[in-house]
């Protein structure tokens, strides 16, 4: 199966109108990319940064929607506004949702249904703490995250799984090459096993946390790493093309 490469940007709660100019010139740098680029802005920019990337190879995301399509939920936004903002992807259950917002596992996977439903690609996140990985439990608690965070209308094209551990995460900590492989090919073989190999071997695992323009290539050359969801190097063109590049 060949899995066409990503790099995701994940903004974060980063980014006004003045960031545009930044994200346009890297749209330049990539209009025909032999491999997929994603900018999950903040979604007050979603729809401003949509138009920005406009016919090249950059597409626009979310970074969270609300389970319901419409109604009485202050403050939030659904996957079909999120669409109709130009977004063709949305991140879910990132560790700061889960930890700043306390999403549970069910409420990752009820968001994903609704992101599947209205089209959009879910990019959902699991990964250990610390203290889980001293503990032994990596490999447990990916497993569960994702038995609880995965829907069963997962396919190869709505479905990209991210390991973000959580202690790698702006923290300039990364795992060593083994662990993001023995963490990666667990998450290939649990998708195998559940969704059967043809599905199971065309989702695109992406690796999280603290990948730099210095560190990308050799976490993109680990087995089963299909490409990678970056934070704060995503911020500046720069540094992102670098990782581009590294693809
Ligand atoms: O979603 C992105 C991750 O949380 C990684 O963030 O690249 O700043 O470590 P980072």
């Amino acid at each position: 199966v060949m899995r066409r490469k990503l790099a995701a940007g994940n903004w974060k709660m980063n980014g006004t109108a003045a960031a545009l100019p930044e994200l346009q010139s890297l749209a330049t740098s990539y209009p025909d990319a032999s491999v997929d680029v994603l900018i999950c802005p903040p979604a007050t920019l979603l729809h401003r940064a949509a138009e920005a990337v406009k016919d090249t190879g950059i597409t626009v995301g979310g970074q969270d929607c609300h389970a319901a399509e419409s109604g009485a939920h202050t403050g939030d936004v659904s996957a079909l506004m999120l669409v109709d903002a130009g977004a063709s992807a949305v991140i879910l259950g990132h560790s700061e949702r889960r930890e700043d917002h306390g999403e549970q596992n069910e409420d990752v996977c009820a968001k994903a249904r609704s992101a599947m439903d209205a089209g959009l690609k879910a990019i959902i996140c699991v990964g250990e703490s610390l203290e889980q990985r001293e503990a032994a439990n990596t490999l447990d608690i990916i497993g569960g995250q994702m038995s609880g965070s995965i829907p069963d209308q997962s396919t190869g094209e709505n479905l990209v799984v991210a390991y973000e551990p959580i202690w790698a995460i702006g923290t300039g900590k990364v795992p060593t090459l083994d662990e993001i492989g023995e963490v990666h090919d667990f998450i290939r073989a649990r998708l195998e096993r559940r969704f059967g190999e043809g599905v199971g071997r065309s989702v695109r695992l992406l690796y999280g946390g603290s990948v730099k323009p210095g560190n990308a290539a050799e976490i993109f050359a680990v087995s089963n790493v299909d490409g990678a969801l970056v934070g704060g190097a995503s911020l500046k063109a720069k540094d992102f093309s670098g990782i581009i590049d590294a693809l």
